[in-house]
């Protein structure tokens, strides 16, 4: 969506709030032992206090609140029985809807006993995805984005999922623009407007450069069981540095 009163930012302002607090309630809540189920059910109670609903659920019958993935799994773990373990690499998604406005965040942690080469991969897909939203400003291309998630990624020694990309998103969980890649896509020519929303994330991996649906039809995994590292911002894009809406 585009935004075009000061309804929609309200709206979008107030979905955003909850489900940025709902991704930090839930990673506050991840420690060994804890199955990834029951990180969900916590999820699920803390954002229906608000009335909000489940995007993925909403969308497509996505069989949990909120996407759980470990370790070699980039996006869209079922939330169940397993077990989150020491060491383990965790992804949470947030998506939410609240009076017909969609928001969507995402982040990665690891859990303690932290191993450094996963600690390393977390920091850095934060970072890129922070330099992504430098490079994101109306008037320019929006594959400056996967350029420079691209670059960034390269320079510190990681790989792009290439299979998988942002989107728009405000009135829908996803729509209009599609296929924001975390490469640059030369014959991409889609200019970047004012009030444009877009969810902005990266997909950084320490190996693989694509991913594969499970045998589950959700949960997407690296083929090698390399580890990826999501971050995602649902945002406004401006003149200048955009309005986060998750953050
Ligand atoms: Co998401
Ligand atoms: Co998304």
């Amino acid at each position: 969506m585009s935004i075009e009163s000061q309804e929609d930012l309200a709206g979008l302002r107030a979905v955003g709030k909850i489900v940025a607090a709902t991704l930090q309630y839930m990673l506050k809540s991840v420690r060994p032992g804890i199955s990834t189920g029951s990180l969900d059910v916590l999820g699920r109670r803390f954002f229906e206090r608000s009335g909000a609903r489940s995007a993925p659920e909403l969308t497509y019958g996505f069989p949990g609140a909120t996407c759980i993935s470990l370790n070699h799994e980039a996006a869209h773990g079922i939330p169940g029985p397993r077990i989150i373990r020491e060491g383990d690499l965790v992804n949470i998604d947030v998506s939410l809807e609240l009076n017909g406005y969609f928001a969507d965040t995402g982040a990665s942690m690891c859990v303690e006993p932290v191993k450094k080469d996963l600690s390393d991969l977390c920091s850095a897909s934060r970072e890129i995805l922070m330099a992504a939203l430098r490079s994101l400003r109306a008037g320019r291309r929006l594959s400056n984005v996967g350029g420079t998630i691209e670059r960034e990624s390269k320079q510190r020694g990681y790989k792009v999922i290439r299979n998988l990309s942002g989107h728009g998103v405000g009135r829908a969980l996803h729509e209009e623009p599609f296929n924001l890649l975390n490469y640059k896509d030369p014959s991409d020519r889609r200019i970047a407007k004012v009030g444009q929303v877009l969810a902005i994330e990266t997909f950084v991996s320490t190996g693989a450069d694509y991913v594969y649906e499970g045998r589950d039809g959700w949960t997407l995994k690296t083929p090698d069981r390399s580890f990826v590292a999501q971050f995602e911002h649902t945002v406004i894009v401006t003149g200048d540095f955009p309005v986060l809406i998750t953050a």
